[in-house]
């Protein structure tokens, strides 16, 4: 079976074995079948702050992701600013935990630069938010939905990835492999417009919940949907256009 795009989001996978960085802080591991953005893989700075900015589900992640594999230097910390409480979660995650709410910021980036962690802020929402995790050195890239126009980094904005015929025969292979429970699905449900979730599935294919719901881990496994959180489901917007060919 071959695997199209590689979920990242849920993060299951993580790399092994790095120099003390806690499980949860790990960065998921890149798509196994990258493709594309050459351009943008050579423009992210070693040394220096790099934004990759453009819309929810166009591949920020998963380019920051594929640049820490290849090319990303020092030790790699993933910290996912969507997520509530992450810093002190963080800091305790490295044995900080009486820090006080108003020097987490700062204990952090001294951490950051002791350590020469290569830094991923995925998902900012706002400049003020990553500018207070800056380090004074090092290499960080940070993702976001929106322009930061952060002064001292360089932003790359996102367009919809090109495709140069490999992903839509990759797609094809993977779709012609499909049960048809799943098949159906995945010609199904690539009619709604966003992010959807398993009563939204079964409904639309008019199936049972549980039915539905394994075969939408399976269309996961298989990289043809994106799970992005708890009992939520997206497709990238390459495979949605494949899913709406097929009939
Ligand atoms: N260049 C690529 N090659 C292979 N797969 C990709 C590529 N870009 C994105 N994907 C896949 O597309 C899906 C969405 O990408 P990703 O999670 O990186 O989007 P995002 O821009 O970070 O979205 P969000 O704003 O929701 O965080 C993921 O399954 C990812 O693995
Ligand atoms: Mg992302």
């Amino acid at each position: 079976m071959s695997d199209v795009l590689t979920g990242t989001t849920t993060g299951a996978v993580r790399h092994r074995g790095r120099n003390g960085v806690p499980p949860q802080f790990r960065p998921p591991v890149a798509p196994r079948h990258f493709v594309g953005r050459a351009e943008e893989l050579a423009r992210i700075r070693v040394g220096g702050v790099t934004v990759l900015s453009g819309p929810c589900g166009v591949g920020k992640t998963a380019l920051a992701l594929k640049w820490l594999q290849d090319k990303g230097c020092g030790d790699p910390l993933y910290v996912d600013l969507a997520v509530r409480e992450r810093l002190g979660d963080l800091l305790c995650a490295f044995g900080l935990s009486d820090v006080a709410a108003d020097e987490r910021a700062a204990v952090f980036r001294s951490l950051v630069v002791r350590r020469q962690f290569t830094l991923l802020l995925d998902n900012a929402g706002s400049a003020e938010q990553v500018t207070r995790l800056l380090p004074a050195s090092g290499t960080v890239v940070v993702t976001s939905r929106r322009k930061l126009n952060i002064p001292q980094a360089q932003e790359i904005e996102l367009g919809p990835l090109a495709d140069d015929g490999r992903i839509q025969h990759l797609l094809d292979q993977s779709y012609v492999e499909l049960p048809e429970r799943q098949a159906r699905l995945y010609r199904l449900c690539a009619w709604q417009p966003e992010t959807f979730d398993v009563p939204v599935a079964a409904a639309i294919a008019g199936e049972h919940e549980c039915d539905v719901e394994d075969a939408l881990d399976d269309l996961v496994e298989k990289s043809l949907l994106t799970e992005v959180g708890d009992d939520a489901f997206r497709f990238h917007e390459l495979v949605r256009a494949h899913a709406r060919t097929k009939r």
